[in-house]
Parts: structure tokens; C-alpha cells; sequence
């Protein structure tokens, strides 16, 4: 058997068209959803996936700042920009494009950006609305992984998801959204020990861990779901995900490719949540658009 693929740039294609009926409704009552994107220093990553998430919101038709800033640039004057930020009528996403230089709380940066505009869901008070199962803004990768899920048409509810990886932007927050759909979760992380006996297990398989083809195919049961969050360099310097594909590809029964599976997932639901935010804000919540 070969695995199915999962094709995160299709799949994001065709939201983003839904999307952009749900922008020029809302240009017809007179709103332009606007992004503004933080970026500090010169992290040339970083550089790549804001220039990304720009070029995308002027693809669908909103308005998009992005504000660069010296890595030099004090917490206090990041903050009083955040906070104009919250301030600006024509802005209704914020993203702080993480990581900060060492001198600036990212804590404190994220708890400054006001809840409606914290398109990247990292808001304490959103993300303990999505612990609770309540409407709030979702954190980006870990939506557009259940998205993705949910292209497959293969039910959630009562699976096995097992997740490796803990962070504060996709491990934490995947497993607690998945939990909301009624799956059995799992966490797993650098320091689990016989971490294949559990990855074993799993229906659906996460993978955020950061290590370039950790994942192999003794990981992974037969048939399982595989998502690789990862975004690496393999030897010869080609961009690989934390899965083996190759290798993984005759076990499993559906596989996200690197590039071209997460990735161009989270800035479609960087989108989503700029449009939802301006939806709210200026209190237009009942576009055609689900949200
Ligand atoms: N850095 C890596 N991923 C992300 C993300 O989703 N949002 C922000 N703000 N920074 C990131």
C-alpha cells in the first residue's frame, strides 16, 4: 500500500477562495480586513514567512502593513507599537512574528495585543477559550492540521491522536483541539522514553519535533494518518519535514508531503482569522462565509 497524499496546497487553494468571497462581502459593507505583521531584527526565516503571509492577504484582496523593526528595538517601544496597533481602526489581525531577541518578553508582547486582533491565537484569554471548547480565534498550524484532517472525510471522534511535541504554537494547542473533537490524545516529547511503542498506537500521528527525518516507518502504524509539522534541511541542504517520507509513504495510509503540506496551511488560517476578526469587530458575523 502507498499512502495517500495530503495536499495542503490544494486544500489551502480552495479555503482561500471561500475566503475571498467572504472579503469582498465584507468590502460591500464597507470593511477591508487588515493585517498587520511585527517583524524584529533580521532572522532571514522569519523574513520569508512574513513576506509570505503578506503577499497572501493582498492575493485576497485585504489590507496588509508590515512594520519592521531593528532587533535593537527596546520591549517598551515594541509594545507602545503593539499597542497602537490595537488602536488602529484599519487593522484587525496583529501578529508578532516570534521569535523575539532575547532582551524582549514574549509573554508580555503576546498579552499586550488585544484578544479580538490576536490572529495567531497565543492570547492567554484565546487559548483558554479553546481549553474550554468555546468560539475564539485558533492558533494557526494547529488549524489548519485539523483542516487538513478533515479533507480526508475520515471521522475524528474516538481516535488515537498522538502528538510529538510540546511547544506553546503547534504541539500544546493540536492535541487540546483535537481533544474538542472528541479524539483520545496523547502527548509525547523529547523526553518521553519508548516513544515508537506509542507512536505504535496512533490513528493519527502529529509530528513537531524539529529533527530532520526522526520518523520512520517501525514509528508508525499500518495505515495511520501522518502530519509532519517539520520544516528542515536534510544533508544535502533540500527542505524536509521531521517524517522520513520515503520511507514512511509504505505504511501509512494518508501523509502530508514537506513543503507543500502544513505549511501553506497556516497562513491560509492566518487569513481565516484576520477575516473572522474583522467580521467581529465590526460586528458583521453573519457573512455566507463559515468562520
Ligand atoms: N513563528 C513560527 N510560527 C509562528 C506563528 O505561527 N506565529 C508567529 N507569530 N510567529 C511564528
Amino acid at each position: 500500500m502507498v499512502a495517500a497524499l495530503i495536499n495542503g496546497k490544494e486544500i489551502s487553494l480552495s479555503i482561500r477562495e471561500e475566503l475571498k468571497l467572504g472579503v469582498t462581502e465584507l468590502k460591500n459593507q464597507g470593511v477591508i480586513p487588515g493585517l498587520a505583521v511585527v517583524l524584529v531584527g533580521n532572522n532571514s526565516a522569519s523574513r520569508t514567512y512574513v513576506n509570505s503571509k503578506h503577499k497572501a492577504c493582498n492575493e485576497l484582496g485585504m489590507y496588509s502593513e508590515v512594520i519592521e523593526l531593528a532587533e535593537a528595538v527596546s520591549e517598551d517601544e515594541l509594545l507602545s507599537v503593539v499597542r497602537k496597533l490595537n488602536n488602529d481602526d484599519k487593522i484587525h489581525g496583529i501578529l508578532v512574528q516570534l521569535p523575539l531577541p532575547a532582551h524582549i518578553s514574549e509573554k508580555k508582547v503576546i498579552e499586550t495585543i488585544s484578544p479580538l486582533k490576536d490572529v495567531d491565537g497565543f492570547h492567554p484569554i484565546n487559548i483558554g477559550r479553546m481549553m474550554t471548547n468555546q468560539d475564539s480565534l485558533l492558533p494557526c498550524t494547529p488549524f489548519g492540521i485539523l483542516k487538513l484532517i478533515e479533507a480526508t472525510n475520515i471521522p475524528i471522534s474516538g481516535k488515537h491522536v498522538v502528538v510529538i511535541g510540546r511547544s506553546n504554537i503547534v504541539g500544546k494547542p493540536v492535541g487540546q483541539l483535537f481533544l474538542n473533537e472528541n479524539a483520545t490524545v496523547t502527548y509525547t516529547h523529547s523526553r518521553t522514553t519508548d516513544l515508537k511503542r506509542i507512536t505504535k498506537q496512533a490513528d493519527i500521528l502529529i509530528v513537531a519535533i524539529g529533527v530532520a527525518k526522526l520518523i520512520t516507518s517501525d514509528y508508525i502504524k499500518e495505515g495511520a494518518i501522518v502530519i509532519d509539522v517539520g520544516m528542515n534541511r536534510d544533508e544535502n541542504g533540500k527542505l524536509c519535514g521531521d517524517v522520513d517520507f520515503e520511507n514512511v509513504k509504505s505504511v501509512a495510509g494518508h501523509i502530508t508531503p514537506v513543503p507543500g503540506g502544513v505549511g501553506p496551511m497556516t497562513i491560509t488560517m492566518l487569513l481565516h482569522n484576520t477575516l473572522k476578526a474583522a467580521s467581529q469587530i465590526e460586528n458583521k458575523s453573519n457573512l455566507g462565509v463559515k468562520l
